[in-house]
């Protein structure tokens, strides 16, 4: 089953598959994820992430994304890049 990926701030949106990295459907939407260590401890990664688009979106949760992947069981998920200048 694919999933809609709604990336903001930018407002892209992709299709991905259930258990896609997510590293991986940034890359495809033409982003970029910044990374550091890649193993779940450094945090440079971190996105929020949300059930649904739009107003019908769940509350976001804090994901790490090199260590995450598209869930099961959702259709819509809107993905929130912190955008941190210092980066
Ligand atoms: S790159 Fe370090 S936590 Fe994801």
């Amino acid at each position: 089953m694919s999933v809609q990926i709604c990336f903001l701030p930018d407002n892209v949106t992709v299709s991905a598959e259930v258990g896609e990295p997510l590293l991986q459907v940034a890359n495809r939407a033409g982003l970029s994820i910044p990374t550091g260590c890649l193993m779940g401890s450094c945090y440079a990664c971190e996105v929020e992430l949300s059930v649904g688009v739009g107003e019908a979106a769940a509350e976001a949760t804090a994901v790490r994304a090199c260590i995450s992947s598209v869930p099961p069981g959702c259709e819509q998920i809107t993905i929130s890049l912190f955008v941190d200048p210092t980066w």
